[in-house]
């Protein structure tokens, strides 16, 4: 293999997604309880009450990994455990939840990876305005160090946000997921906040003296089609947020085109672009699928069209030729910046659970297969990748679409909390050792 040797290979998960206890020990609303509560919003009326209950099945979890031989776990702290309001100080049962958990991981020798915001904003701060409002750039940073002073002693490697443009487009444009907004200027904002708060969360980390590293994930995509619209979609969802991480500026071409369709840019202050673009010590890659643009409406008068090929059961193009192209890219217009694959994984219809005790998932497998490879790829042409993590490590709560599209590399029988291996996760053990074992 061309990984290097110290070449982390993890899985991934989610707080909302997994931990359910919604009302343990002190845990606040979150703006997903609230969207889950809200008729019509999530598949089947589902939330994450109870999840894969994983907020007391954490030991048993942690077996799991451990007997999948996982280098590495990326996980989420919930915010609303940490500060039910969204304010003030820590919850000392919110934060001993994640020491417990990350003390378990180093006694198992699986490297933690925290993701500080995976989208559970507390539902107070949303009454605020969330997002949209600056406010919340400082709440968000007061937070940070909370989790900093909590956990840093144990946890070296950090991701400040998963997917601002999922939190800002979806949250606040399209209003799919949580809080529902439909306001593009709205969005506009969200996205530049998040920014903000992740480039003070950043630079707090250095200045505290914190050992270890820090960095963002960003859900980045490869897009073809008509020219001028691919140009507009790829600066819309990948460059606007790369040039301000990794460059502090946003691309002109776009800010034109916003001002132009959305309105005037007037949330974005002096300095804020320097303070976005923070050195970090990695950027964290969530790669899914391709996107094929085309001439349309909206205010990018664009539209998104799914490449062709093989689909998963969500409907998302299977084509993993598009990982390989998009870390080159990545490398060649931004430069040697560490890579982290953050995300990477399929959704497919899973036999059901039953008595069995490895569930048959093909086509999961060969999604694995054929995107490690693809990173594979990258890395024999000397792009600087330094970690892989499965989406997801269990089934578990899919936002809008419920429980129903199952991620998992292990099978989670909602009904009695049963997990059974899937033989993805049995792969994946078997390329982890191979990988430990010199290729
Ligand atoms: C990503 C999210 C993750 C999961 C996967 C399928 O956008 O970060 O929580 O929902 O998609």
């Amino acid at each position: 293999m061309a990984f290097p040797r110290d070449f982390v290979w993890g899985a991934a998960t989610a707080a909302f997604q997994i931990e359910g206890a919604t009302h343990a020990d002190g845990r606040g609303e979150s703006i997903w309880d609230r969207f889950c509560d809200t008729p019509g919003k999530v598949a089947n009326g589902d939330t994450g009450e109870e999840a894969c209950d994983h907020y007391h099945r954490w030991r048993e979890d942690l077996e799991l990994m451990s007997g999948l031989g996982l280098d590495g776990y990326r996980f989420s702290i919930a915010w609303p455990r940490v500060q039910p309001e969204g304010r003030g100080p820590a919850n000392r049962q919110g934060l001993d939840f994640y020491r417990r958990l990350v003390e378990g991981l180093l006694e198992r020798e699986i490297t933690p990876l925290a993701t500080l915001y995976h989208w559970d904003l507390p539902q107070r701060l949303q009454d605020d305005g969330g997002w949209a409002s600056r406010e919340v750039v400082d709440r968000f940073a007061e937070y940070a160090q909370l989790v900093f002073d909590g956990l840093g002693d144990l946890v070296e490697s950090w991701v400040t946000h998963n997917e601002p443009w999922v939190t800002s487009f979806l949250g606040y444009g399209t209003g799919v997921k949580a809080p529902g907004v439909t306001d593009w200027h709205a969005a506009l904002a969200a996205a530049h906040h998040v920014l903000l708060s992740h480039g003070r969360a950043a630079r707090a980390f250095r200045d505290g003296g914190q050992d270890g590293r820090i960095g963002i994930t960003l859900d980045l995509t490869h897009v073809s089609g008509d020219p001028q619209a691919a140009r507009r979609l790829d600066g819309h969802r990948n460059r606007w947020f790369l040039d301000a991480v990794l460059r502090g500026s946003y691309p002109a071409d776009m800010v034109e085109l916003y001002e132009e369709r959305v309105g005037p840019l007037d949330f974005v202050q002096g300095g804020d672009l320097a303070e976005i673009a923070a050195p970090i010590d990695f950027l964290g890659v969530n790669f899914y699928q391709p996107a094929v643009a085309r001439p349309g409406d909206g205010p990018l008068a664009v539209e998104e069209l799914r490449a062709d090929g093989p689909r998963t059961a969500m409907g998302w193009t299977v084509e993993p030729t598009s990982l390989t192209t998009l870390l080159l890219r990545l490398r060649r217009d931004y430069g040697d910046v560490p890579l982290v694959i953050t995300e990477n994984g399929a959704s497919f219809e899973d036999p059901p659970v039953d008595g069995q005790v490895v569930i048959e998932d093909p086509e999961r497998v060969a999604y694995l297969r054929d995107h490690i490879a693809a990173v594979e790829l990258a890395v024999g042409q000397g792009v600087d990748v330094r970690g892989y993590y499965v989406w997801s490590l269990l089934d578990n709560f899919e936002w809008e679409h419920g429980y129903d599209s199952r991620f998992g590399i292990v099978a989670v029988d909602f009904e009695n909390q049963r997990r059974v291996p899937k033989r993805s996760a049995l792969w994946y053990r078997d390329l982890i050792a191979r990988h430990a074992n010199g290729g």
